[in-house]
């Protein structure tokens, strides 16, 4: 499939796929929708001291980066699982230049470890911060009760609908600790619907700019 990097409207930048017209981040700011989608919206909403996160799509790496920042900066301990099929290559990296935009220059080494990683091996980023990840399937994950807060970042309902029903969210369901929480920038009645149907608690949330809303989900104590 054609893929282009493109310059979002906060100035950082993101893979368009040409052919599905579907884009890794939102076209309004990728950096501003992983702050406010993935790290105000679930990792500060969980607020816990030791967290397990589960992330549904490494892509570029950047909704990682960005929580290993956070984590940091809050003396938060994490174990970080990220899932992908289809790896972006390196040279699609250095065009999307986040280390540069998030104007973290601490950040690159770090960067550069989470896109060389092994594949289904844990490392660890620092004293706190331990990051694994997994190149399989979303549809073929197997944990049980591992994870307090999940990014579900898989490309949108229209071009991958397999990927939000009740069948897969059950899964995801499965993974999760009760109480945990589930973060999406998707807002779609359907999505909604099949998370509930799944079991969870599903709020409607103010979105990042240029969405008006989006997804949080709780698997409530059974
Ligand atoms: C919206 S992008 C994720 C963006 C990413 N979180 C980031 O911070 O850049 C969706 C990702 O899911 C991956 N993906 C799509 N379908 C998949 C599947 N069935 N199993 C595993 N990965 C999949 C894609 O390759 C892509 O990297």
């Amino acid at each position: 499939m054609k893929r282009k990097v493109v310059i979002t409207k906060d100035g950082s930048k993101t893979i368009h796929l040409e052919e599905w017209n579907e884009s890794y981040h939102s076209t309004h700011g990728a950096i501003q929708e992983a702050q406010h989608v993935y790290i105000n919206s679930g990792f500060k909403k969980v607020a816990l001291k030791e967290l397990s996160v589960l992330e549904f799509g490494f892509g570029t790496g950047l909704n990682a980066l960005m929580t290993y920042l956070e984590a940091i900066k809050e003396q938060i301990k994490v174990a970080y699982t990220t899932l992908e099929a289809y790896p972006v290559e390196s040279k699609e990296l250095l065009q999307l230049d986040y280390v540069a935009s998030l104007k973290n220059s601490f950040a690159e080494e770090t960067f550069q470890l989470m896109h060389s990683a092994p594949w289904d091996d844990a490392i660890r980023l620092s004293d706190n911060f331990t990051f694994e990840k997994r190149q399989i399937d979303f549809r073929d994950l197997q944990d049980k009760s591992k994870y307090n807060l999940v990014f579900y970042d898989a490309f949108g309902p229209r071009v991958q609908p397999e990927l939000w029903t009740q069948e897969m969210f059950l899964k995801v369901f499965s993974a999760m600790k009760e109480g945990g929480v589930l973060v999406t920038y998707s807002c779609k009645g359907s999505v909604r619907r099949a998370m509930i149907a799944t079991g969870f608690t599903v709020e409607k949330i103010p979105g990042p700019p240029g969405k008006r809303e989006m997804l949080r989900a709780i698997k409530p104590n059974l």
